[in-house]
């Protein structure tokens, strides 16, 4: 077996291979599987901001909760009920206890109000870094790009005063400057970004004229959504490790986002699909292509064909468009 160690958010993993936050990713027995097939990390499915703003709310509120609305205090008390800030730190530490992989906190959130000094009981709890998941969808015409952006960093800082444990941020591929938010991360204390996040979309039923759920899962063919951009962010900023997500499938997968400069990659899909035997799969697939090229560790592949090792990094670019579309009939 080749050496495929790596670091990702200063932690140190067997390999690249980290589950990606889901419901795969809920329970430590669920965690312990992954962990015998081999996986190098894993993120935690996410607790919610609602969830934990439930909460927040529920105790701010305790002798003045009669707000005169019972449908919303209903709802309060289900939160309570489920209490899951608790659950959450307690996945947290029996993750801890049973398995020597390191483990990710994941917060799904879309602001930085209250529920961002909970963050610190993750980290007390044993999470070896935390992974906010930003999920914003700007749906005013009046919101300026600068204002979401500014969003997206300011949640990380209120997070980032609250932790001392590497903070990464999961965002989608819907900004309009990506290597340019990648940096401002960075500079607000990211370790690591993760591209890109593959948000729920809605569809519609013709049939019945419905909305519905598109597809959950993605399928091998959505790599291409973040491969050129892990190949640009990682030749322009620096000291950001980057887990490149979504419809990495396989190990041939695995081994074009390393190519492109990725520092680990992030599955999930795959799991639902094919189960968590192809994690070794993956494995052998990535030592027999090291030994092929006589790769005696990743960083003597890792980002050979980044946008800046290219030798012609026009591929990266428009021009492809001309090349590749305009003589389709
Ligand atoms: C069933 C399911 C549940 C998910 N739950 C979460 C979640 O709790 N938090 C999160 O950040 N992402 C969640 N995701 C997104 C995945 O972590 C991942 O980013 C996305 O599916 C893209 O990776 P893939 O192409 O390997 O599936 C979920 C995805 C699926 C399919």
């Amino acid at each position: 077996m080749s050496n495929l160690e790596t670091t990702y958010l200063g932690l140190k993993l067997k390999n690249p291979l980290v589950a990606a936050s889901s419901g795969l990713t809920g329970s430590v027995e669920k965690i312990i599987e992954l962990e015998k097939e081999g996986i190098g990390a894993v993120v935690l499915k996410s607790i919610f901001e609602e969830q934990i703003n439930g909460e927040v709310s529920s105790m701010l509120n305790k002798e003045t909760q009669n707000t005169g609305y019972p449908e919303a205090e209903d709802y309060i008390k289900g939160y309570l009920r489920d209490n899951s800030v608790k659950k959450h730190i307690e996945l947290i530490e029996d993750a801890k206890k049973a398995v020597n992989i390191p483990i990710i906190a994941s917060i799904n959130c879309v602001s930085g109000d209250e529920w961002t000094a909970f963050s610190k009981d993750f980290e007390e709890a044993g999470a070896d870094a935390i992974e906010l998941n930003i999920f914003y969808i700007p749906t005013s015409r009046h919101e300026k790009p600068g204002v979401v952006e500014q969003l997206y960093i300011d949640v990380l800082k209120k997070v980032k005063m609250q932790v001392s444990i590497p903070v990464a941020v999961k965002f989608g591929v819907y900004h309009s400057n990506i290597i340019g938010m990648a940096e401002k991360l960075k500079a607000n204390g990211a370790s690591g970004i993760v591209m890109f996040n593959r948000f729920y979309e809605p569809d519609i039923n013709v049939d019945t004229l419905e909305m519905t759920s598109s597809e959950v899962f993605s399928s091998p063919s959505d790599i291409r959504r973040s491969l050129r951009w892990v190949g640009l962010v990682s030749s322009n900023v620096t000291q950001l490790d980057i887990a490149a997500s979504t419809g990495i499938h396989d190990g041939n997968a695995v081994l074009k986002q390393l190519l492109a400069g990725a520092q680990v990659t992030q599955l999930c899909s795959t799991f639902y699909l094919n189960g968590i035997k192809v994690i070794p799969e993956m494995l052998d697939g990535i030592s027999n292509f090291m030994k092929k090229w006589n790769f005696k560790k990743l960083d003597d592949f890792r980002g050979r064909l980044s946008y800046k090792n290219l030798p012609d990094p026009m591929l990266y670019e428009r021009s492809q468009f001309m090349k590749y579309f305009s003589n389709r009939e």
